[in-house]
C-alpha cells in the first residue's frame, strides 16, 4: 500500500472497508468526478501535470475552463511525504481562496470558478486551438515588454495582498504577449497580521527573492537584465505597511 506508515487511522479504515482505492484514477474517472461535482459540462484533455495536481481543459456551457485536480495520493513533492486524503481538499481550498483573493485584488490571475473537494475550476488561459504555454517553453516576441509586464504583475499581486512564493518560468503563462500568474498553491497572504508579521513577511520576501532569481536566469537568454533589488524594495514597501521589517 503506498504511503502506508503515514496514513491516518481513518484512511486505514477506509482502505480495509474498500472505500478508497490506490490506483491512480483514469481520465474517465477524473472526468466523471468533475462532471458530478458540477464544475463543467464536458471534460477534455489534460493540459498539464505538476508535482501534485493535474489540470484539465473542460467546457462549462459555452465557456472553456481549466479544472485543477489535486491528486489524492501519489505525489512527487520534495521530501516525498505522502499526503492524506483530506489534505488534498484543503490544498485545493487554500489555492482557490488565494486565487479568488488575488483576482478580486486585480492581479493577473485566471478568474476563479468553483471549488469542490480536491478540484476547482478557473478561467482557461489560451485560445480554442492551444493552451497558453508556460514562460519556460514560450518564445517571446517582445521579451522586454513581457519582462516589464511580469515585474508589474508581481507588484500587482503584492498590491492584491499576495506574494507568489513559487514564482518561476513554469508558473507564468504567456497569452497574447502578456503574463498570467498560475499555481498560487503556496502563495503567502501579506496583508493581514494573524501570524507574527515579521516572520511571514520575511518568508514572503525570501521566496520572492528566489523567484526573481529564477526569472533573472530565464531572461538572460534574451540578454535582458532587471534590478531584482529594486523590485524587492518596491514590494517590501508595498507589503510592509506597519514598518515591521525596517529597523528603526
Ligand atoms: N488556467 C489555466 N489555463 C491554461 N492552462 C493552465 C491553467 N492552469 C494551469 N494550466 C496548465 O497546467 C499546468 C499545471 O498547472 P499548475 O502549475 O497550477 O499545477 P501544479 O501541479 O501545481 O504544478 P507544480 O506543483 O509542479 O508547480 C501548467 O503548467 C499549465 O500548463
Ligand atoms: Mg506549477
Amino acid at each position: 500500500m503506498p504511503n502506508d506508515g503515514y496514513l491516518d487511522s481513518s484512511v486505514h479504515w477506509k482502505v480495509r472497508t474498500g472505500q478508497i482505492e490506490f490506483a491512480e484514477p483514469t481520465h474517465g474517472e477524473v472526468a466523471d468526478a468533475i462532471l458530478d461535482g458540477g464544475l463543467a459540462t464536458e471534460v477534455g484533455q489534460r493540459l498539464g501535470s505538476g508535482k501534485e495536481a493535474d489540470v484539465y481543459l473542460a467546457r462549462d456551457g459555452h465557456r472553456l475552463v481549466a479544472v485543477k485536480v489535486y491528486r489524492q495520493y501519489r505525489t512527487a513533492h520534495r521530501g516525498g511525504r505522502p499526503i492524506k486524503l483530506a489534505t488534498m481538499g484543503e490544498r485545493a481550498l487554500l489555492e482557490f481562496d488565494l486565487l479568488s483573493y488575488a483576482y478580486q485584488g486585480g492581479a493577473r490571475v485566471p478568474k476563479p470558478g468553483n471549488r469542490i473537494e480536491n478540484m476547482f475550476s478557473m478561467q482557461y488561459i489560451g485560445s480554442p486551438d492551444a493552451a497558453a504555454p508556460m514562460l519556460q517553453k514560450a518564445t517571446l516576441e517582445d521579451p522586454e515588454s513581457f519582462l516589464q509586464a511580469t515585474l508589474a504583475g508581481i507588484e500587482g499581486l503584492a498590491e492584491a495582498g499576495i506574494v507568489h512564493s513559487d514564482l518561476s518560468p513554469f508558473n507564468i503563462l504567456v497569452h497574447d504577449g502578456a503574463p498570467w500568474f498560475i499555481d498560487l498553491a503556496a502563495g503567502i497572504r501579506v496583508d493581514r497580521l494573524g501570524w507574527p508579521p515579521w516572520v511571514r513577511l520575511t518568508q514572503a520576501m525570501e521566496s520572492l527573492r528566489h523567484g526573481l532569481t529564477m526569472l533573472e536566469r530565464h531572461f538572460r537568454r534574451y540578454d535582458l537584465e532587471f534590478d531584482a533589488a529594486d523590485v524587492l524594495n518596491r514590494v517590501r514597501s508595498q507589503i510592509d505597511r506597519f514598518g515591521v521589517m525596517t529597523p528603526p
